[in-house]
């Protein structure tokens, strides 16, 4: 029996939610958060996307409360892995996806440590260095054996492209490899498509299985299909594969916990037969998913005036988040720091590593009331019209 006061201990704060609680605690009025994973406008607000508000009063008062199916609601699956793999993918066509609804990005790769833990019995996942910090903790959960390669070079603030080949040309045949499809977390770098190209046919070569985490579909560039060219160009290669499927970002649908996982698999038995595995790990977990993001999500990708409507929102994000990086950037030259923030504009996504040691986001914090992890992440859709220039200002003076 145990007893909280004896053998169970305070789990360590989760350092994300640590940055939430000292902005919340502090009583400056400028006090800046860049800190949360989520997309703020321009006056720092969190947004409901106009598509998302339509789908709602479409789906309002309908008969909705059952359960779903295991696996979830079966055309949002459909209509998900249309938006990884490509409307007209080959894959979708030979009926070799196995697809669940899952419980957004998270969900997903849960699933897959559970089910990559029952049917690849002894492989290790081969996680980029770093990562979205809950990698860790959802493969360790999973009793999954973690190695890392390679990714993130400080000193060019860029992709160690080199690094990364040499660690994965050594890692064991059968072995996982975790991949950001697109604006990598926490450095907002990114392979180009000749180096996904080259890295592709690695993997081939050396038979991994590539395991994309898509968490910023649209998000990144503002387009959904040039954020996935990543697994197109692996699929195009003939890889079977993983993908990770998040609704958070791209439809600002955070709390909805809606995703979706699927596996391409080798031919249709196949993916019948993985799909009823990954259901066998959901029953035991969760049983089945919640239904009213699935609605949401299958109404705006159902309803092609809508669609459209959704890909012009996510791309006013993105193009937000952009204009945004270009403004600092500006501004820290402005300011007249001497240093080299090229980084900042050439990394995409919601974040900019900025490259700051974990000293200076401290005296951010202090002296400055800015606030984001100590591995010096900017949640660039903290950053806005109003608080650049202080920003750079904050910046600049912590760096010199
Ligand atoms: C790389 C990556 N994967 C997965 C997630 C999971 O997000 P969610 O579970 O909210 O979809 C995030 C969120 O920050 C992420 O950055």
């Amino acid at each position: 029996m145990w007893k909280t006061e004896t053998s169970t201990k305070q789990a360590p704060k989760d350092p994300i939610l640590g940055v939430t609680e000292a902005y919340l605690a502090d009583e400056n009025p400028e006090k800046i958060n860049l800190g949360v994973g989520a997309y703020r406008d321009d006056l720092s607000k969190p947004v409901v996307l106009k598509v998302v508000r339509a789908a709602e009063e479409k789906i309002s008062g309908k008969q909705f409360m059952e359960y779903l199916p295991i696996g979830g609601y079966k055309p949002f699956n459909e209509k998900s892995v249309k938006l990884a793999y490509g409307e007209e993918a080959q894959c979708i066509q030979d009926g070799r996806v196995a697809a669940v609804q899952s419980l957004s990005g998270t969900g997903s790769c849960r699933l897959f440590a559970e089910f990559m833990k029952r049917y690849m019995p002894g492989a290790a996942v081969y996680i980029p260095k770093p990562t979205w910090a809950n990698h860790h903790n959802i493969f360790r959960d999973a009793q999954v054996e973690q190695k890392s390669f390679r990714y993130y070079k400080p000193e060019t603030k860029g992709l160690d492209f080199e690094g990364l080949m040499e660690d994965l040309q050594g890692a064991a045949e059968g072995s996982v490899v975790l991949l950001h499809a697109c604006a990598h977390n926490p450095t907002g770098v990114d392979p180009t498509p000749e180096q996904w190209q080259e890295l592709s046919k690695l993997m081939l070569k050396k038979h991994l299985y590539p395991f994309f985490d898509m968490a910023y579909q649209g998000f990144a560039s503002g387009d959904c299909d040039r954020d996935s060219q990543a697994i197109r160009i692996f699929l195009e290669d003939g890889h079977d594969l993983g993908c990770s499927q998040s609704y958070a970002k791209n439809m600002g649908l955070y709390g909805q916990r809606i995703g979706c996982l699927s596996m391409v698999c080798s031919n249709k038995a196949e993916g019948s037969a993985v799909e009823s595995q990954i259901k066998a790990v959901a029953r035991a977990m969760y049983s089945n998913p919640p239904v009213h993001g699935a609605l949401l999500v299958d109404n705006i990708l159902g309803t092609p005036d809508i669609k459209q409507a959704w890909f012009d929102e996510v791309k006013g994000m993105a193009e937000r988040i952009i204009d945004m990086r270009t403004l600092l950037q500006d501004n820290l030259v402005r300011s007249g720091s001497s240093l080299e923030w090229k980084h900042v504009t050439e990394q995409i996504g919601m974040f900019c590593f900025s490259g700051i040691s974990p000293e200076q986001v401290d005296s951010l914090a202090k002296d400055h009331s800015i606030y984001m992890t100590r591995n010096g992440r900017i949640s660039m859709a903290g950053v806005t019209t109003k608080n650049v220039d202080r920003l750079a200002a904050a910046l600049h003076k912590v760096t010199s």
